[in-house]
């Protein structure tokens, strides 16, 4: 069955073509403020040009946009990049597969990997090629999901960790902005 737990990149292709908002990205409150936390995070780096890995259907995209005039994103769905695209019409929105994006090819200030990275099995790999593309890392992993990144992550080096939860709703995340080893910080934190 496919639903909003499906882990196959098959599946989560499926997944968007079936249905405009797996995740109620758009309808849910927690979604909404935990967005607007990860914008807030996200301007404690340099960010005047962003690249959004795992876009969906441009909710956040389209948050992104507000802080920053370069805004470039991906996902492995077509659908869901036929979405963000009238989401958030000023960014740059392709469909790509992470495992065969080109990440030493797009220099850019910061990458964003909200809720992405439980679906990427060469987790170590991606990371390390993410780090020839950017040197800020701003990531979100929900903890029910039970897969928080741990404190070491390398090549990245923690720069700021919030909690964000709505315990009414039984939700919590970690949003965390990592720096690349062996970067001078440009920005306090
Ligand atoms: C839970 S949604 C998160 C969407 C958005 N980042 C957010 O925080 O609202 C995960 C997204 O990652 C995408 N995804 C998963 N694996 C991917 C991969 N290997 N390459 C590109 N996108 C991927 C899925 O299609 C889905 O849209």
């Amino acid at each position: 069955m496919v639903n909003r737990w499906s882990f196959t990149k098959k599946g989560l292709r499926k997944l968007h073509q079936e249905k405009a908002d797996p995740w109620h990205l758009g309808s849910s409150r927690y979604e909404q403020d935990k967005f607007d936390k990860l914008v807030e995070v996200a301007q404690g780096a340099p960010h005047a040009s962003i690249l959004e890995v795992g876009c969906g259907g441009g909710h956040l995209t389209e948050k992104l946009c507000t802080i920053s005039n370069e805004v470039s994103g991906f996902d492995l769905s077509s659908d869901a990049i036929e979405r963000a695209r009238i989401r958030a019409p000023l960014a740059d929105l392709f469909v790509r597969d992470s495992d065969e994006f080109d990440y030493a090819a797009h220099r850019v200030d910061l990458i964003v990997a909200s809720e992405v990275l439980y679906y990427i099995d060469q987790k170590q790999q991606t990371l390390n090629r993410m780090a020839g593309c950017s040197d800020y890392l701003l990531t979100c992993e929900a903890w029910f999901l039970g897969a928080t990144l741990p404190r070491r992550m390398e090549p990245w080096k923690l720069v700021k960790s919030v909690s964000f939860s709505r315990f009414k709703q039984l939700r919590w995340c970690s949003i965390r902005l990592w720096q690349r080893n062996g970067v001078t910080p440009a920005f306090a934190t």
